[in-house]
């Protein structure tokens, strides 16, 4: 239907594969590609690329004694369809990512038991997919850029701690929630508390007597029908020689080894070598992922159509990407995925200033009125806010976004009025404490209380 409506099908190449993208010395890029049903190979040059494909191809495997001789089927969660295939097994999923979660909460329902092995032997920090009756994606403006997020992570952590069984048996994490990859999954506490997951550490060995899995600890597991590897991917394009997306050794040698091998993109998306390739989508933020690709694919084809201020110079971009990457790293725990990581709210209002359609809260104010004004600060921010004013604005916008936070408050009524008054209540004593200048000791003594 969105194809249609926007006129996409005529543009569109179905039952073709890309084989290889690459730069051509004129700085244009050559794609190969195979139409699959003719089985024809062919080649284009285009002057821009938008990489769209997702970046979860290449599984991670991990390597454990005795893999090659274990008796029971293993395969990785990237293969993993249906719960249904395992029914009545003893399945042990490695992984405490949200796929392993998943994966692990859907087998409950037919597999005979399911354990869970988790490497670092804590369980990552969980958040239900509704907390306080609000889905845990409602990001509200005011509190977003209001409320310091690691007093934003303790007031969840502390949330999730009081409100769902978790026996003491289980190892909480303890790095703070906002430094972690927090998982989403709201069964889980239930299937822990209950006993259908049970949590492992580490795998030491398998082995093919009895099918048997030996943990770190010592303990064994006998009789594992299946293992299922939720271990990850690697971010990987097989069409596109890595060098475009990493940088290349050259970062490394200017940049330092922090910065070999890791994504090399300003804000995520261009290398600043090659600005005339775009990946959408590969960023990792506490937020939903398709508004994120939808803002970038808005910057991306604004900046082609040069509808708006091009990029910066190369060397602009580097220092960007470095800058961000040291933030990063300073703030998050150290993993692959940390240069891509990015606050929500701050990112799409980076992108939506430079597209122009930033939903400048005077202007809203000034056009829509207080009561809409205070829907747009206190509500969901959700990403129709983008099409209130500017490029690209869309008149539904306004009526979309009273009634998606109509139904929204509808459901969390309670919880909605208790947060909103804990907000007024920090907003007074943050104004108190700063005229006489206690904030930065106050943010000490709070660091200290919580031994941050
Ligand atoms: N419902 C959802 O929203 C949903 C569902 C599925 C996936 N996703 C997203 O899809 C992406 C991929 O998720 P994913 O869960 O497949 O992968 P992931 O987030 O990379 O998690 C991989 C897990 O495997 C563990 N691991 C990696 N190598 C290991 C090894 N050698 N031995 C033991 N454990 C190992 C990691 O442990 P460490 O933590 O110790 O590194 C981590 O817990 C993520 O962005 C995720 O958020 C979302």
């Amino acid at each position: 239907m969105y194809a249609e409506n926007f006129n996409l099908l005529p543009h569109i190449k179905f039952n073709t594969t890309v084989l290889k993208v690459s730069i051509l010395p004129d700085k244009r890029w050559k794609v190969k590609y195979i139409i699959k049903s003719k089985n024809e190979e062919k080649e284009e040059i285009f002057d821009f690329v938008m990489i769209c494909s997702g970046h979860y191809s290449k599984s991670k495997w991990p390597k454990f004694k005795g893999m090659n001789l274990f008796k029971g089927e293993q395969l990785h969660s990237y293969k993993y369809k249906r719960a249904i295939d395992f029914e009545n097994k003893r399945v042990l999923v490695v992984g405490a990512g949200n796929s392993a979660m998943d994966i692990a909460v859907e087998l409950t329902h037919v597999a005979s038991q399911v354990y869970i092995s988790i490497r670092s032997g804590k369980l990552p920090w969980i958040i239900p997919r509704f907390l306080k009756g609000k889905p845990r994606d409602h990001i509200n403006r005011f509190s977003a850029y209001i409320i310091p997020p690691f007093i934003r992570g303790k007031i969840i952590e502390n949330s999730i701690i009081k409100s769902f069984p978790i026996s003491s048996h289980l190892k909480l994490p303890t790095d703070p929630l906002i430094a972690t990859f927090s998982i989403t999954n709201s069964e889980i506490f239930q299937c822990l508390a209950a006993g259908t997951i049970i949590v492992k550490p580490n795998i030491k060995e398998l082995k093919s007597e009895n099918n048997q899995i030996e943990f770190v600890d010592g303990s064994i597991l006998e009789n594992i029908d299946v293992v299922i590897y939720s271990t990850g991917y690697y971010i990987d394009y097989p069409f596109l020689e890595k060098h475009i997306y990493t940088g290349g050794d050259e970062i490394e040698q200017v940049y330092g080894k922090d910065f070999h091998k890791i994504v090399w993109l300003y804000r995520s998306i261009f290398p600043p070598k090659y600005p005339n390739i775009a990946f959408i989508g590969l960023t990792n933020r506490a937020g939903s992922s398709l508004p994120i690709c939808e803002m970038q694919a808005r910057y991306v084809t604004s900046l082609i159509k040069g509808f708006i201020k091009s990029l910066p110079s190369q060397n602009e971009m580097e220092r960007s990407i470095r800058k961000h990457y040291e933030n990063s790293l300073k703030k998050y725990c150290k993993s692959a995925r940390s240069g891509i990581r990015y606050n929500y709210l701050s990112y799409m209002d980076t992108l939506s200033k430079d597209i122009g359609c930033y939903p400048y809260p005077y202007e809203i104010f000034k056009k829509f009125g207080f009561n809409f004004w205070k829907l747009f600060m206190f509500g969901m921010a959700t990403p129709i806010q983008y099409r209130l004013i500017g490029r690209e604005s869309w008149e539904g916008a306004k009526d979309a976004i009273s009634l998606y936070n109509e139904y929204s408050f509808k459901n969390s009524t309670r919880g909605s009025k208790s947060y909103k008054s804990w907000i007024y209540i920090l907003i007074v004593l943050l104004i108190l404490l700063n005229r006489n200048g206690g904030f930065k000791k106050s943010i000490s003594v709070y660091r200290k209380i919580f031994n941050k």
